[in-house]
């Protein structure tokens, strides 16, 4: 089932300014000073941004304060607008309605090491996850991939001596060819760490694909953009569900999880953009094209994620 929706309120917004090239951090708080909802690391919120739309933003301050929500926007010039709106629309005073934090992303209570892999803005739940792990006495390592120093947000806050060890900023100037090497980074699970990567979904297919040797729970992804599953040349196919024998059309403007929902079918889900495996269905026969970062090399043959992953071919069937 898909959870209920967060409650919203409205808060104001005290802070829009510029961290980095075409990178904001936006404050917000109780417009009577009140304490807000509180949140653990990795949680987000979604804030209606000026243009109408709806937008989930990981949290990026201290989860030990509850006068404030901090989040660091990225100008998505090439997006649905939602970003530079609430970027070039917003003035501080505003209020913007936001619902309470979410936590999709959380870190598990009893685990000790942390491997934080991040690309550009992605990096925005690690600073969370960072202030979290450092009160709590715990470890961490961040690899954080960016293009250049201007357009790296918290560079000089996670440049400080104290990070030394523990930081690496790696700059690639845009250019794949100098992509950082995560081989050696993902070779072995070091302390039983848990790893979090959350950046562009290449990254996070990389990262995906050499971890098949670590345990399924200790790796945890998290995408918010839906429409990075979305490809130019989607097609449309059927898909037989084999519990009833009835077949449906999926139309490349949906995903499997929406055509079963309308043909009146209860599906469990929870991220929808193939992160979470909330929506892990066997697949019966024909071929997936696989787009989620959950299922292992081996699982793909007879497993689906329906939220985001679609048919190689005209049909598939699946155990619904
Ligand atoms: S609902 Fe999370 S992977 Fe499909």
């Amino acid at each position: 089932m898909t959870s209920p929706p967060p409650p919203t309120m409205p808060l104001r917004v005290t802070r829009n300014d510029p961290i980095a090239d075409g990178i904001h951090i936006l404050e917000f708080r109780h417009p009577s000073g009140r304490q807000l909802p509180e949140f653990s690391a990795g949680a987000h919120i979604a804030v209606r941004v000026p243009n109408g739309l709806l937008r989930k933003y990981s949290l990026c301050n201290d989860p030990s304060e509850r006068d404030r929500y901090q989040i660091a926007v990225k100008r998505e010039d090439n997006g649905r607008g939602g970003s530079c709106s609430l970027i070039d629309d917003t003035k501080a005073g505003e209020e913007l309605m936001v619902t309470a934090p979410v936590n999709d992303f959380g870190l598990p209570p009893r685990a000790q090491d942390f491997l934080f892999i991040a690309g550009g803005i992605g990096v925005t739940p690690m600073m969370a996850m960072i202030r979290q792990v450092m009160s709590e006495g715990k470890r961490f390592r961040l690899f954080y991939c960016s293009r250049s120093p201007e357009a790296t947000a918290f560079r000089e806050e996670l440049s400080v001596p104290q990070f030394k060890d523990a930081v690496t900023i790696h700059y690639d100037q845009g250019d794949a060819s100098r992509s950082l090497d995560l081989r050696p980074i993902l070779a072995e699970r070091r302390n039983r760490e848990h790893l979090y990567c959350c950046g562009p979904r290449p990254l996070m297919e990389a990262v995906r694909a050499m971890t098949d040797h670590w345990s399924p729970t200790a790796v945890h992804f998290e995408a918010f953009s839906e429409a990075e599953t979305h490809k130019a040349d989607d097609k449309p196919f059927k898909v037989k569900l084999a519990r009833s024998g009835a077949v449906l059309d999926v139309p490349i403007t949906k995903t499997i999880l929406e055509a079963l929902r309308d043909h009146g079918l209860e599906v469990p889900s929870s991220c929808e953009t193939g992160t979470c495996g909330t929506c892990r269905t066997r697949l019966l026969a024909g071929e997936a094209d696989h787009r989620d970062l959950v299922l292992a090399e081996h699982e793909r043959k007879d497993t689906i994620m329906i939220c985001v992953s679609r048919a190689r071919g005209e049909e598939i069937s699946i155990d619904r």
